[in-house]
Order: C-alpha cells, then structure tokens, then sequence
C-alpha cells in the first residue's frame, strides 16, 4: 500500500514537474567576455597568458539545468581565437560547440556570440580555448550546472561550493610551444602543477571549522594525470562529470587530464593550515603543485613535508577507477531516479575499436588512430557538410577496428547511425597513460583493463552502475570500452585529450545525422553564425 502510493506520488510529481516546465520559459543568462593577452606570473616569471575580462584562470560559468547561456565573446588577440564548453553536450546544437570542426574561428578584433542550453545536464565542467595551443596559456574557467530546485540532490547542500582548476603547465608561452609542435619536435615534461592558475604555495582555500565544502576538481591542463589530496582529510565523492555516484571515501583521487570530480570535504581537523596537492601521476620525476587548505582559525602554518601521493602506479588507479560507481536511486537532471536508464539491457549495434599509435609522417611527429592522422580542415566540417561543400572531409577513412595500415593523414570523419547504441573501445598499444574525451555526450564506462581487448573482454563489463560521464582514462598498454546511444544529431569532437596528441592528428569527427531533417533532431544554423574559407558568402537562411 506505501509503496503503491509512493508511486502514485512519484507520478504525480513527474506530471506536475512536466506541465510547470512546459509553461514556464527557462532561464537567460548573459555574459560579455574581452580575450586579451596579459602578463601572468604564476611561476614567478611573467608570461604572456590569456585572460578573460582580465581573469586568468577566466570567471566561473554558473547555471542551472535548462539555463539559456548567452555569451558575446569579443577576441582581442592578434590570433583567431575559438571556446569550447567540455562536456556541454550541445542538444542538436553542434554549431555551438566551439571546435574547428564545428565553427569558424572567430577572427582578431572580432566577436561571436554563442547561444546554448545547458538542457538536461547537471554537473561540473570546464571551458577552454580550443584553437592553435592556447589551452597552454589560460582563458580556461569552469562550469556548473546544479540542479532546478525540485529535483533531489543527494547529499545536503554545502555550506561552499569552490571550483578547483588544477593543471600541468610550462614556462615557455603558447607561441613557442606550438612551433615547437608544428616543427615536429615533442614538447618534453612540463615545468609544474597550478592550482586556480597558481605555482607552488600560491592558492589558499579559506575554511571555517565544522563546516562542508563541495570542491568542484577539474584537470584542465596538457598532458599530466593529477593525485589530487588535502592533508589530513577525507573526501568524498558525490559527483563526476554529471553523474551523481555512490558517496565513497578517498584519501586522493586521480584526475586525468580533461576529468572533472565534485568531493564533499568537511573541516572536521584542529584548525590549522593542511597542504592540499596536485601532483602528476606515471612520471618520473613527480611534479607537485601545492597550496593551502587554512581554517579560518588557524593556529599554525603548513610546515614539514608535502604529503606524498599513492606509490602504486597502474593498479591503484585502475582499483579507484572500477569503485567508482553511479548511484542507481539518486536523481540527475530530472526526477527520475538515474538507474532508470538500463544500459545494460541494450543491443549493441556498431563496435568501434580505435587503437592510438605514435608515427613520424613527412619527418615530423604525429599522433594516430586506427593508422589515421586527423589533418585539419580550413573550412568547419559541420558547415561543409550543411551546405554539400565536397572536398573537405572523408567519410568512412577510419576502419571500424585497427588494420595494421600504417599512418597517414587524412580529414577522416567517423559515420554514426541516429539513435545506434554503440561500443567505442580505446585500446592502448603503448607505454604512456591516455585521456580520450566526446564532445555532445556523455557515454558509460563499462570496463577497462590491461592487455588486448576482444570480444570476451565484455564478460567483465559493469552493466549495472557504470558512471556516465565524457572523459576516461586509458591506462598504459590496456584498454578502456565505453557504451552510448547517439541520440544526439550533429558533427561531434572524438579527441585524445593529451594535448599534443590531438593537435598532431590524434583526433576525429563523429557524425550523427538523422534521416529525417527536422528541427525536433537538429537545430538550424544560427543566424549569426561566423562563415569562412570555402563556406563565405553562404546565405544563413534555412536550406531546403
Ligand atoms: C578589451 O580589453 C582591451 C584591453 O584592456 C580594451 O582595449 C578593449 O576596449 C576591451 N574591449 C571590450 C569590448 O571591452
Ligand atoms: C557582436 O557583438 C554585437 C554587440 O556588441 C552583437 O550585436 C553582434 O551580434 C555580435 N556578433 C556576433 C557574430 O555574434
Ligand atoms: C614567447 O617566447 C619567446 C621566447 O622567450 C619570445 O621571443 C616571444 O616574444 C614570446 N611571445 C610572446 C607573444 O610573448
Ligand atoms: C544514493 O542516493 C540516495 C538518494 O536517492 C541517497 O539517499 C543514498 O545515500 C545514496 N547512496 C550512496 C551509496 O551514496
Ligand atoms: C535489465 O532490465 C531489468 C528490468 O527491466 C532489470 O531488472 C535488470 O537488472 C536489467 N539488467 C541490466 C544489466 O541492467
């Protein structure tokens, strides 16, 4: 009898929710952003960085589910300059995702106003520049998106919610770094770890005893996986890349590059200052970059040494990485319980399995997958695709799974079937640790392991609580096997997020197009949108 009625409650809420969603218009939010360069010194040399409204790192995007964001982005470098929103999945919008792929870069001493609905998300993210190698000098800040005020969050509200943006860095500026790349050299280690854009001891998160914070962790830099810890404090983790998770405990957590964590952290220590560090994972030597978590009380500074990380390589990763797990009951964007969503039961109709490798093509270094370098287009694939402009993209140059074909490039993009469920595996033949990032989804991390995958690796997949999120690690010589549906219409990033590695090729294009064209699948293009190279002087209007 309860439960029945909770039941009819349950519904009764979805229906109420429904119609009060229905009528009501969501939410605007404006913002006017100046990308200027500007001295930064974070390792105490100056350094040309790239601020926004003079911030490095830039201002925090906060939202709510469903907000409209509206951002007019005037590009004040002498460089053609691009934003991209990690993990906003961009509903039928691709236009908006800000990638070269997707969108004309805005040019210098111009503007572009970019449009989006952060539609069903909940979650924490991050922006970056996504042209040339400016993610290597800032205008990087983060993004959030909590939940509508009905929809039940897990855990109580936080008494502080604080983004932290932490991140390999090197001394020589974006410019040098990028000839160095273009010359077909590799960029070796980078010099250090910046936490909120800050060197070695110059962050400090203020706390007041007794008190829970939300700290909001993304790895927003080029290359490093980052332990990140707080001496003498737990954390817990309650959310990962939008998907609410079963709340474990963890003396650290590993962060790989373009991952985002929320941990709840309670000041429950004697009232002090503690170090809170973000060191690199699987290198040799370990980078540290450290600031302080200071109780407003404090009694005494930091003193002795740097809390060490874990010492264990792979193994310890990979156990954190499998308990990592989605909370069946708990709500996401919508008041339907997350668990609702059996992916597990779903037929999987395409495998594709993309194995990076490492090649020298013409004499320089690039990256591959599949035996295919990404070669960048000059003119967006989305709108050459829109307006039937051949010549600039090959559809169906990246084979389903590794043929031994050797390297070469190509402006191959990945052919997805509207609404397929779909298998990606990742498969690492080499000796470092990868990140492979899709933009306009988030996909469940159904299984990773060592070795080769094959098609019996799936007997030990989590079909049942696997997180759904938009970032995953591929640990060294192992695999890591995704699921997904593409329910979402439009010309989608698919890129390594080891930055070197997707500028020099290790990238692709995924294109989801339904057949039928109607504005319910896929939005038209936006009316102010940028067109260059061989799209100039198309006409905006709606084609037929
Ligand atoms: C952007 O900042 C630069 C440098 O401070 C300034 O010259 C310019 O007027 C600003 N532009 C806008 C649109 O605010
Ligand atoms: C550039 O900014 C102006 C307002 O200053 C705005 O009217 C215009 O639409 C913007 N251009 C684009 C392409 O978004
Ligand atoms: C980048 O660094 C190089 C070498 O230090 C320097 O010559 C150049 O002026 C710098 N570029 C900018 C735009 O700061
Ligand atoms: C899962 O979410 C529910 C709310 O639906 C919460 O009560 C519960 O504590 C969470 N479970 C775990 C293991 O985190
Ligand atoms: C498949 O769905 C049923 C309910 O329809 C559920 O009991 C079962 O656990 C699901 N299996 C998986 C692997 O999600």
């Amino acid at each position: 009898m309860g439960s029945l009625w909770r039941s009819i409650a349950h519904v009764y809420f979805i229906i109420a929710f429904i119609s009060s969603s229905a009528l009501a218009e969501d939410p605007y939010k404006f913002f006017t952003w100046n990308i200027t360069y500007g001295t930064i010194w974070p390792l105490g040399v100056p350094q040309q960085g790239i601020l926004i409204n003079g911030q490095f790192p830039g201002p925090d995007i906060d939202s709510t589910t469903n907000d409209n964001i509206i951002i007019n982005v005037f590009n004040n470098l002498n460089q053609k300059f691009l934003l991209s929103w990690s993990g906003i999945q961009q509903r039928r919008n691709s236009w908006q995702d800000g990638v070269f792929g997707t969108n004309c870069p805005i040019p210098p001493g111009k503007n572009f106003t970019y449009k989006f609905q952060v539609k069903d998300q909940i979650g924490t993210y991050f922006y970056f520049p996504s042209m040339y190698y400016h993610k290597a000098a800032g205008g990087f800040g983060g993004l959030k998106v909590v939940s509508r005020p009905l929809i039940p969050v897990p855990f109580p509200a936080p008494d502080g919610d604080v983004t932290l943006l932490i991140g390999d860095w090197y001394k020589r500026n974006h410019t040098i770094l990028r000839r160095t790349l273009d010359l077909g050299k590799s960029l070796g280690a980078p010099d250090a770890v910046l936490i909120n854009g800050r060197g070695p001891n110059g962050y400090a998160l203020t706390v007041e005893q007794g008190k829970t914070y939300r700290l909001r962790i993304s790895n927003v830099g080029l290359s490093s996986s980052l332990n990140f810890r707080i001496e003498g404090h737990k954390m817990k983790l309650v959310e990962v890349e939008g998907s609410h998770t079963v709340q474990n405990i963890y003396d650290s957590l590993d962060i790989h590059v373009g991952q985002s964590y929320s941990v709840l952290v309670t000041a429950d220590q004697p009232p002090q200052d503690y170090y809170l560090v973000a060191s690199t994972r699987f290198t040799s030597p370990i980078l540290t970059g450290y600031g302080v978590f200071r109780y407003s009380n404090s009694q005494k500074a930091v003193s002795g040494s740097i809390p060490g990380g874990p010492t264990i390589q792979v193994d310890w990763s990979l156990n954190q990485a499998r308990s990592i797990r989605w909370n069946l009951t708990a709500s996401a964007a919508r008041p339907n319980p997350q668990g609702s969503y059996h992916y597990g039961n779903i037929t999987i109709t395409r495998t594709l399995k993309l194995a990076s490798s490492s090649a020298i093509i013409n004499g320089k270094q690039r990256y591959a997958m599949n035996g295919v370098s990404f070669q960048r287009p000059d003119t967006p694939l989305k709108l050459a695709d829109y307006y039937n402009i051949g010549g600039v993209f090959a559809v169906g140059g990246i084979p389903d799974s590794p043929d031994g074909r050797s390297a070469y490039l190509q402006t191959a993009v990945i052919d997805g079937d509207y609404r397929a469920f779909i298998e990606i595996v990742f498969q690492n033949y080499e000796d470092t640790i990868q990140s492979w990032h899709l933009d306009g989804y988030s996909f469940f991390v159904a299984g990773m392991d060592g070795g080769e995958w094959t098609q019996s690796s799936r007997a030990s997949y989590n079909l049942f609580d696997a997180v759904s999120r938009c970032t995953t690690q591929v640990y060294p010589k192992s695999w890591t096997a995704v699921l997904l549906t593409l329910d979402n219409a439009g010309m989608w990033n698919l890129r390594s997020e080891t930055w070197e590695r997707q500028y020099l090729g290790q990238q692709t294009y995924l294109r989801v197009k339904s057949p039928v064209k109607s504005l319910r699948d896929e939005y038209d293009i936006p009316l102010n949108a940028l067109l260059c190279d061989a799209a100039r002087g198309r006409s905006r209007t709606p084609q037929p």
